[in-house]
C-alpha cells in the first residue's frame, strides 16, 4: 500500500484527456503540443496524456484510469517486456485532485541523439565520487568544486559523465530505503542537481545515471532476487531524480543504470525492463523529459552482451536514444594482470578494433558512446599507454563512437592540486578526438621479448660512462619540430641528432645526467609538426633495494614491502614464487611469455599508489602463502623492465 510521504509532481491527467475517443492518433504517438498540427484524439484504448507543456502522448486509457482510480494501487506496466514476469512498479501515484505534470518555465532546445553524442566527445568521468559509497568523498575524493570543471573544459573535454549511486541517499532507511514510495534524501537530489548546475553553466555536456546501484540492490542474477522490489524501487529512483532534473537543458542526458549484472538471456531481458521502466518514469514525470537524450544500456554495458540481448525501445517513446557501452580490454593489460606491460602490436590493434566494430555493426544506425574506457598511469608503462590512449580515441571515431574517459581520482587529473598526472597522455586523447594525427613513442610490443623498450624515456645505468642513444618514434606522418627540457630548447646537432625517426642524444648532452644517483635527471618535451607533444625523461636507474628482505606472513593483514626505487619510483611486477618453484597463484602462466610466467595482478596480490616508497602484498596474497604452507619470494620488478632490474623478499610462515 502506498504511503505518500512527499508530495509527488503527477503526470498529468485532465478530466477530458480520460474521455475515450474515436481518434486518429495511434497508440503512443503524440497527440498535443504547442508545434503539433495533428490529430489530437487517440485510436480506442488510448487517452491523449500531457507529458509536458510541449508533448502530449497516446497512453492507454487502463493506465490512467487505474491510476485515478486508486492512488494505493500499484500499476503493472502494460508494455514492458520481453522477460515473462511483467515488472510491476509503483507508477506515478496521484493526489485526489489530480495535479499535472513538472512545467518548466525555461527553453529546452531539442537536440538529436546523434548529434549529441557527436557534442559529448570526448567526455571525462567524475569517478568515485557523487557514485562512492556512502558518500561523496567516502572513495577519497573531495566534495566536487566547480573548478574541477573549468578544468576539464580548458583540457578540451566537452562532457562530464556524472556516475551517482543513490542507495545510502533514501530517507528513513537511508542505505536500502523503504518500499514503495523509495524516497530519496532532497538534500541529495539537490546535491546531484548542483553538480549537475556546475557542468553545464561551463556549457559541458553531461550524462547522469544511477551507478552502484546496479549491484548493491538492483543485480538481476542474484538468486533469490525481488524483481517486485528492484523494478519497483528502480521506477522510483528514476521518476524521483527525473522529477528533480525535468528542467534541466538539453545539455543533460539520462543513463538508466550503469553496467547491470547479466549471465543469461533472461537477465539480459530485465535489462530491456529497466530501460523501459527508465523511458516510462521520466516521461511520467513531464518536464523536459520526453524530449531529453537517453543513452540506453544493455548487459553489463558489455558490447558483446549489448549486441547479443539488447533490445530497441517501444517507438512510442519519443526521446532521442544512444547506446551506451563500457570498454576495458583486453584485460590484462588494462588491469596489469600477469605482468602484461606491453601494448600495441599488430594483434592487440585488431583485436580492440574488431570489438569496437562488431557492436558497430550490430547497431548501423544507432549514435553508440564508450561511457568508461582508462588506461591508468597509476600502474601502466607509458609508451604503450599513450599508444593505447591514440589508438582506442582514433579507432572509436573510426566508428562514429565518442568515448568518456574514466578517471577515479586517482588515475589522471588531480582534484586537489588541480593537476594532470599525466598530460601527456591527455593532450594524446584529445588531440586524437580532433582528428589530428599524434607522433608517439615506439616501444616493444610484443609480450613474448625478453626486455621491454620504451622510448618514453632515455635509461642511463647509473655509474656507467654515458654513451650515445638513439630513441625511436612512431612519427605518423609528422616531423620532429623541437626538443626543450623546460628551461631551453636543446641544440640540434650538439644535444641531439634527428635521423629518420628516431632522435639520437650525443653522449655530450648525457654526460652530465650520469652521476652516482639514481632519479629522473630531465624532463624534456618534444614537439612534432602535429599532434600532441610528448615527454621523455632522462633516469639514471639501479636495481632497487629492500632494508628487509623477510618477515613472518601474518594473517588477513596487507604487508607493505618498503623499497628503495632507484629510478622511477614505482614498481612495474611482482612475481610470486613458492619454495618448491610453483607459483604462488595462477598456475597457468607458467605458457604465457617469459615476462609474465608467475606475476601476480595489480589490486588482486599487490597495490602501489602515487608516492609510495613500497609496494603492497595484499591481504588476500598473505593469506594464500599461508594456505600454501610455505615460503613464497616476491620478486619486485621495477622499470625499466631489463634483466637483474629487481628485488626479492620472502615471506615466510
Ligand atoms: C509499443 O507499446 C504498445 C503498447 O503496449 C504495443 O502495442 C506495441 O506493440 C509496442 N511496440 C513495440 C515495437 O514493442
Ligand atoms: C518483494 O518486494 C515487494 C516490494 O518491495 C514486497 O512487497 C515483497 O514483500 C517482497 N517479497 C519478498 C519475498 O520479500
Ligand atoms: C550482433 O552480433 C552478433 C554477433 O556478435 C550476432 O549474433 C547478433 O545477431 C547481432 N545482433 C544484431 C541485432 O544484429
Ligand atoms: C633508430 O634507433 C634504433 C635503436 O633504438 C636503431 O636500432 C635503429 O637503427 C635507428 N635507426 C636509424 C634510422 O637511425
Ligand atoms: C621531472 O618531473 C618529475 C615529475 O614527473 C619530478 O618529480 C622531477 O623532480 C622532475 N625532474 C627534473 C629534473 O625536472
Ligand atoms: C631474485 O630471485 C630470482 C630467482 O627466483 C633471481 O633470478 C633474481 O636474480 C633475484 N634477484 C636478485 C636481485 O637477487
Amino acid at each position: 500500500m502506498i504511503t505518500l510521504n512527499l508530495p509527488i509532481l503527477l503526470s498529468a491527467i485532465s478530466g477530458c484527456l480520460l474521455q475515450l475517443v474515436q481518434g486518429q492518433a495511434a497508440g503512443y504517438a503524440q497527440c498535443g503540443g504547442p508545434e503539433y498540427t495533428g490529430p489530437t484524439t487517440c485510436v480506442a484504448g488510448y487517452s491523449c496524456k500531457v507529458q509536458n507543456p510541449f508533448y502530449s502522448q497516446c497512453v492507454p486509457s487502463s493506465e490512467i484510469v487505474s491510476s485515478v482510480k486508486s492512488s494505493a494501487t500499484l500499476v503493472t506496466s502494460a508494455r514492458s517486456s520481453s522477460v515473462s514476469s511483467k515488472p510491476v512498479s509503483a507508477a506515478p501515484t496521484t493526489s485526489p485532485s489530480g495535479t499535472s505534470g513538472v512545467k518548466c518555465t525555461g527553453t529546452f532546445s531539442p537536440i538529436s541523439a546523434s548529434s549529441f553524442v557527436a557534442a559529448l566527445n570526448p567526455g571525462w568521468n567524475l569517478g568515485n565520487t557523487l557514485d562512492a559509497i556512502p558518500d561523496e568523498t567516502s572513495w577519497g575524493n573531495p566534495a566536487v568544486v566547480a573548478a574541477t570543471f573549468d578544468d576539464i573544459k580548458a583540457q578540451g573535454f566537452k562532457s562530464v559523465r556524472l556516475p551517482v549511486t543513490w542507495a545510502y541517499h533514501f530517507a528513513g532507511a537511508v542505505n536500502t530505503g523503504t518500499s514503495p514510495d523509495w524516497t530519496i534524501q532532497p538534500t541529495w537530489l539537490q546535491r546531484v542537481s548542483d553538480v549537475i548546475d556546475m557542468i553545464t553553466a561551463r556549457g559541458l555536456y553531461v550524462i547522469v545515471n544511477v551507478h552502484h546501484d546496479s549491484w548493491i540492490w538492483a543485480d538481476v542474477t542474484q538468486e533469490n532476487a525481488n524483481y517486485t522490489m528492484i523494478e519497483e524501487k528502480f521506477y522510483r529512483i528514476w521518476y524521483q531524480a527525473a522529477q528533480k532534473l525535468a528542467c534541466k537543458s538539453s545539455l543533460v542526458a539520462f543513463e538508466p543504470i550503469n553496467e547491470p549484472p547479466v549471465n543469461t538471456a533472461a537477465d539480459g531481458a530485465r535489462i530491456n525492463t529497466f530501460n523501459e521502466l527508465f523511458l516510462r518514469a521520466i516521461n511520467a514525470v513531464g518536464g523536459f523529459n520526453a524530449q531529453r537524450v537517453v543513452t540506453l544500456v544493455g548487459g553489463a554495458e558489455d558490447s558483446v552482451k549489448t549486441s547479443q540481448w539488447f533490445v530497441r525501445p517501444n517507438a512510442s517513446y519519443t526521446n532521442p536514444w544512444a547506446i551506451q557501452y563500457h570498454y576495458y580490454s583486453p584485460y590484462d593489460y588494462v588491469f596489469s594482470a600477469w605482468g602484461k606491460t606491453t601494448w600495441g602490436s599488430a594483434a592487440d590493434k585488431a583485436a580492440l578494433e574488431t570489438d569496437i566494430a562488431l557492436i558497430r555493426s550490430n547497431f548501423t544506425d544507432v549514435p553508440l558512446l564508450i561511457g568508461e574506457w582508462a588506461i591508468s598511469p597509476v600502474q601502466t608503462e607509458p609508451a604503450a599507454r599513450w599508444r593505447y590512449w591514440d589508438f582506442l580515441i582514433r579507432t572509436a571515431a573510426k566508428y562514429n563512437t565518442a568515448t568518456i574517459y574514466w578517471d577515479n581520482g586517482n588515475d589522471n587529473y588531480n582534484r586537489n592540486t588541480r593537476v594532470w598526472r599525466d598530460k601527456t597522455a591527455a593532450d594524446i586523447l584529445i588531440s586524437a578526438a580532433k582528428g589530428a594525427s599524434n607522433s608517439l613513442p615506439d616501444g616493444t610490443t610484443d609480450a613474448s621479448a625478453s626486455e621491454q623498450s620504451s622510448s618514453a624515456y632515455v635509461w642511463l645505468r647509473k655509474g656507467e660512462a654515458a654513451a650515445a642513444q638513439s630513441v625511436p618514434f612512431l612519427l605518423n606522418g609528422n616531423t620532429f619540430k623541437s626538443v626543450s627540457d623546460g628551461a631551453a630548447v636543446l641544440k640540434l646537432g650538439s644535444d641531439y641528432t634527428v635521423s629518420g625517426s628516431n632522435i639520437t642524444f650525443s653522449a655530450a648532452y648525457l654526460a652530465p645526467f650520469a652521476t652516482d644517483t639514481a632519479g629522473i635527471k630531465a624532463n624534456l618535451t618534444i614537439t612534432f609538426s602535429a599532434g600532441a607533444p610528448l615527454a621523455l625523461q632522462i633516469v639514471s636507474w639501479a636495481p632497487p633495494t629492500l632494508s628487509s628482505s623477510s618477515s613472518k606472513a601474518i594473517a588477513g593483514s596487507d604487508l607493505v614491502i618498503h623499497v628503495t626505487y632507484n629510478g622511477i619510483h614505482k614498481p612495474a611486477t611482482v612475481r610470486a614464487l613458492k619454495a618448491d618453484g610453483t607459483y604462488l597463484v595462477d598456475d597457468w602462466t607458467v605458457y604465457l611469455p617469459v615476462l609474465q610466467q608467475a606475476r601476480t595482478t595489480f589490486g588482486s596480490q599487490w597495490r602501489w599508489d602515487w608516492n609510495q616508497e613500497s609496494v603492497t602484498i595484499t591481504s588476500s596474497a598473505v593469506d594464500a602463502v599461508i594456505a600454501g604452507g610455505q615460503s613464497v619470494q616476491f620478486m619486485i620488478e621495477a622499470w625499466p623492465r631489463v634483466s637483474g632490474n629487481n628485488v626479492n623478499y620472502t615471506l615466510t610462515v
